[in-house]
């Protein structure tokens, strides 16, 4: 299988956000990235439910919410009736992970959990099998437009080769500072989800820049 272009929202024009979808809607993109931001995990806040909930009366393609907020339990219930198909919390985040992602998947979404760059892969050994889809963070979380962390690499690598030991189905999603420079040798280490915002949002043809993102 091809991978997966999940387009991030935060970068969208929020004025425009209908027309941002659609243009998402009839490009080769996969998922909507969603970013919700709550001034204290991250030092920024994005949007909230009324947002999420409009983009899913346009959007025809699945939802991916990630979660850069403390305490996601309170909100999971939420997300999933505001239109969440995958939702992703941070291991930063989580007092009691594994029951975090009981609760997501009872709800009837798939599970993720995210990873900021100092966090290594191997803490994630024990939940690995439960996962969906693991996001490694390659920016600190909180704002679009930031430099890519070269240690991501190693990171996928280790993933990669973890993956194959727990025979784990999960995806390996990469957010923050992916581009036509890095994206290939991401994925030929063993991402197959890209998140990228600035680099489609800033180019002069969203479209043709999703579609060359998935050659
Ligand atoms: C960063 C967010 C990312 C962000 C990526 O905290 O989680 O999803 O939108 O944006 P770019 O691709 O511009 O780095
Ligand atoms: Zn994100």
């Amino acid at each position: 299988m091809s991978h997966i272009i999940a387009p991030s929202i935060l970068s969208a024009d929020f004025a425009n956000i209908q027309r941002d979808v659609e243009m998402i809607n009839k490009s080769e993109a996969d998922w909507f990235h969603i970013d919700i931001m709550d001034g204290m995990f991250v030092p920024n806040i994005s949007f909230g439910f009324p947002v999420v909930k409009a983009i899913k009366k346009h959007a025809t393609k699945p939802l991916d919410v990630h979660l850069m907020i403390n305490d996601p339990d309170r909100y999971l219930q939420a997300f999933k009736d505001a239109g969440a198909d995958i939702l992703t919390v941070h291991f930063e985040a989580c007092t009691h992970l594994h029951r975090t992602i009981q609760a997501i998947k009872a709800l009837g979404m798939k599970a993720g959990v995210a990873i900021n760059p100092h966090t290594p892969a191997i803490f994630l050994t024990d939940i690995m099998s439960e996962l969906d889809l693991i996001c490694v963070m390659s920016v600190n979380p909180g704002f679009g437009g930031q430099k890519f962390i070269d240690n991501t690499f190693s990171k996928v690598a280790d993933l990669r080769e973890m993956k194959s030991t727990t025979k784990s189905k999960a995806y390996i999603e990469i957010d923050g500072g992916v581009d036509l420079n890095n994206y290939r040798k991401l994925i030929d280490t063993g991402a197959n989800v890209l998140v990228a915002g600035n680099t489609v949002f800033s180019a002069p043809d969203p479209v043709k820049m999703i579609s060359d993102l998935k050659k």
